[in-house]
């Protein structure tokens, strides 16, 4: 049983030595695990919510997308996309929209976050709120959702959308699912053992908080950000503590243990503190050099980047485009062709409620269900190469002779002396005749 990751990048700035060695990394590793199906995406619908600056927007995709490339992410492995290249994902948020409770959304803690300041300032509580802010965790449902992940990582402070998802998943299970998961119920996975980095001052390595070191600038650029973290002013010679550090902390997220030893033997032995910054900065040099060179290649070339994203985009989308059909199915936005099957066969059979469902399956084939009246599952055809071919078997089905053959628990029906579909295996071979009656009921002309 393989497990499927997901999870999603918002698309406003440029990535940072914190972003690196808190998810892009473990990330990374992560999909390589022989039972991952990892799916990361690059969260640009989300981003408009935070930016409404088109060259920043444009900037950070691409940058993202080099950036998870340069590092080493292997997109035969792992399903890599562009969320605004999936158009179901807006039409599924759509169809998760309808069943959220606005009073849920009132309890996210970015809205109420931005509601309480308006408060505070005298304002409107809605004061520039947005609808997109407002329904966030409803796209991020549907990112979810969309692709039955197991497994959501996050930072803390997601965790809440993720419950929601899940609870949005229950509810739509509920109302539309006929006793069937449609949905696989996410959950949140927060790494522990993973580096929150302290930024140049100390604090977290947060862009807000303009203390990051940049994960992919000049050589330059890089010794110019370590030069600026903020050390005490214990003179050369003089023993440093590496324990209230934040200097040996950046070493030790990407050190192996030996090297952290020394290193923490050095500093007690009153290394300079420009020496140990040199360290770090060789340290850096040493895990993101070959990688930075990477990245520039790929930004130098977005048409490639552009192709990779596209090819992802058509993997997720053999994944999304028939289970959207099948949910929209669910909620009953149904072909017409379907409907007419329904009505000329109640018609005949005054109202029995059967009904033929079609969809497509995960290759693109095409394939139908027919529900008997408490909406339990008779039959599964075969798949069909075009939906043609599927109407007109399930059209026969309902005038011709029918020719069944019960198999075990089962029953297949045959048209042609070709099997067309199939039942699920019943409990018993007494349940798999009441279904065999059922069928009948269902499907013959008096
Ligand atoms: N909201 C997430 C963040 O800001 C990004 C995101 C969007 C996401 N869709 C997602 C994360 C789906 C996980 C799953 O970090």
């Amino acid at each position: 049983m393989t497990t499927r990751i997901l999870t999603g990048i918002t698309t406003t700035g440029t990535p940072h030595l914190g972003n690196y060695a808190g998810a892009i990394r473990p990330a990374i590793v992560a999909s390589r695990a022989a039972d991952a199906d990892s799916f990361y995406f690059l969260a640009d619908y989300h981003a408009l919510i935070k930016c409404d600056e088109p060259a920043r927007i444009q900037r950070s995709r691409l940058e993202i997308a080099a950036t998870w490339l340069a590092l080493g992410l292997d997109t035969d492995k792992a399903t890599f996309y562009r969320q605004s290249d999936i158009p179901e994902i807006p039409e599924l948020c759509w169809l998760l929209t309808c069943v959220v409770g606005k009073g849920l959304l009132n309890r996210a803690h970015a809205y109420k976050a931005s509601v309480d300041k308006n408060v505070e300032a005298g304002e409107d509580p809605d004061a520039g709120i947005t609808m997109g802010l407002f329904s966030y965790p409803v796209l991020m449902a549907a990112d979810i959702l969309m692709f039955n992940a197991h497994k959501v990582p996050v930072g803390r402070d997601q965790i809440q959308h993720v419950e929601m998802a899940r609870d949005i998943a229950q509810r739509f299970n509920h109302l539309f699912g006929q006793g069937k998961e449609l949905f696989t119920l996410p959950e949140a996975v927060i790494e522990e053992d993973v580096a929150t980095l302290p930024g140049l001052d100390g604090r977290k390595m947060s862009k807000s908080y303009d203390n990051t070191i940049p994960l992919f600038g000049s050589a330059k650029q890089l010794k110019d950000a370590v030069a600026r973290i903020v050390t005490d002013s214990k003179l050369p010679g003089e023993p440093k503590d590496p324990d209230n550090s934040h200097l040996f902390t950046l070493y030790q997220a990407f050190a192996a243990p030996t090297q952290q030893a020394d290193f923490r033997a050095a500093l007690e032995g009153g290394i300079a503190w420009g020496e140990a910054k040199q360290a770090l900065v060789s340290l850096l040099e040493a895990e993101l050099g070959e990688a930075r060179e990477r990245y520039h290649a790929l930004i130098a070339k977005p048409a490639d980047l552009e192709d990779i994203l596209l090819a992802g985009a058509a993997k997720a989308r053999k994944i999304a485009t028939p289970f959207l059909g099948e949910l929209r199915e669910a909620v009953g936005l149904r072909s017409f062709r379907e409907q007419v099957q329904v009505t000329s066969s109640e018609k005949k059979k005054s109202a029995k409620g059967a009904r033929f469902v079609s969809f497509r399956d995960e290759d693109g084939r095409f394939r139908f269900r027919l529900l008997d009246a408490d909406g339990e599952q008779l039959l599964l055809s075969k798949a069909f190469a075009d939906g043609k071919a599927a109407g007109q078997v399930s059209k026969r089905l309902q005038s011709d002779e029918l020719d069944v053959r019960p198999e075990g628990a089962g029953f297949s029906l045959w048209l042609d002396d070709e099997e067309v579909a199939s039942s699920p295996a019943f409990a018993d071979d007494t349940q798999r005749d009441q279904a065999i009656a059922r069928l009948y009921e269902a499907l013959t002309v008096q």
